[in-house]
């Protein structure tokens, strides 16, 4: 796919019913791009569409209701997105979820769920979409995290399934490039999202003081970065100069990033709860 341009594309995107994807999905359209979201809730993508179309009359807005940890479900619906709209020209993997909380307190359940979706789900689309990626020659954009590149208090599962989607891009980035399609990687930290008000409700101490190391972005400032990132070929875009810093600092002096990270948490600790107080 043509750098800079994403006039008359046509762009899967998957969570695109919500925060991050649907905001991405609004900024593409805004570039004349044709759109697909995906995501479960049907009513959610419905209301998506319609906020799409209302920011930017006349944009061609396609809706599948899936569950990306279906395979078949999730290769059926590409197949119908590109048969809709004349093939398709990038996939943004976008659909996430997370689950925060001490080790002890998560259950094997808590890590199969999240590695469910943010790994195995980011599998099935891509392996959906491959054929008409490569028809097109177009673009792969993977949404891991930061918390793909380093680790932080109370995401276990959060971490390790983001870890598993940085090696798959990393590794697809080196198998696609070859046949012309451009990979490319968002690893954002902490931002405005839905997700992220129901993490707030319930979110240990230790995980907000280490993670607000790095103040929490914007949704619009993401974008804003993300949008400028798809638009020339890098491979690894890291919205935001404060979490390109944290990044540059886990690269060139790892062992000083976590213990800035020790001290935040240290000042914040509180330990698991008493197994009879614990939800789980
Ligand atoms: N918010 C942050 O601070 C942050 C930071 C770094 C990275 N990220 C990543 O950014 C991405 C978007 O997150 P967000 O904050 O915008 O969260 P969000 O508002 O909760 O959106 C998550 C999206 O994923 C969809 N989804 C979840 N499970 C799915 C499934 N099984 N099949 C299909 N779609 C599914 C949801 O729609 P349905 O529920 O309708 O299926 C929703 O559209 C995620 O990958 C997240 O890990 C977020």
């Amino acid at each position: 796919m043509n750098k800079l341009s994403f006039r008359n594309r046509h762009v899967v995107v998957t969570g695109g019913n919500s925060g991050l994807g649907l905001a991405l999905a609004k900024a593409l359209a805004g570039e004349g791009a044709r759109l697909t979201l995906m995501a479960r809730n049907a009513e959610k993508l419905a209301r998506a569409a319609a906020e799409i179309n209302a920011a930017h009359p006349g944009s061609v807005v396609g809706t599948h209701s899936v569950d990306v940890t279906d395979e078949r479900a999730s290769a059926e619906a590409m197949n119908a997105a590109a048969e809709g709209q004349g093939g398709i020209d990038a996939l943004i993997n976008n659909a996430g979820i997370l689950r925060e909380g001490h080790f002890q307190e998560l259950t094997s359940n808590d890590f199969r769920q999240v590695m469910e979706i943010n790994y195995f789900g980011v599998l099935n689309a891509t392996r959906a979409a491959l054929p008409h990626l490569r028809n097109s020659k177009g673009r792969l954009i993977n949404v891991a995290s930061i918390a793909g590149l380093v680790g932080a208090f109370g995401y276990t599962s959060y971490c390790a399934s983001k870890h598993a989607l940085v090696g798959l891009t990393s590794c697809l980035r080196f198998e696609l490039e070859p046949m012309g399609i451009t990979v490319q990687l968002v690893c954002p930290a902490e931002f405005d999202s839905p997700m992220v008000v129901d993490l707030d409700k319930s979110r240990t101490p230790e995980n907000r003081a280490h993670v607000r190391t790095i103040p929490k972005a914007t949704l619009g400032a993401i974008v804003s970065d993300v949008v400028k990132g798809l638009a020339t070929d890098r491979y690894e875009i890291v919205p935001t100069g404060m979490a390109r810093a944290a990044v540059k600092m886990a690269r060139l002096a790892p062992g000083l990033l976590r213990r800035a990270g020790d001290r935040a948490i240290a000042k914040a600790y509180e330990g698991p709860r008493p197994v009879e107080m614990a939800s789980r």
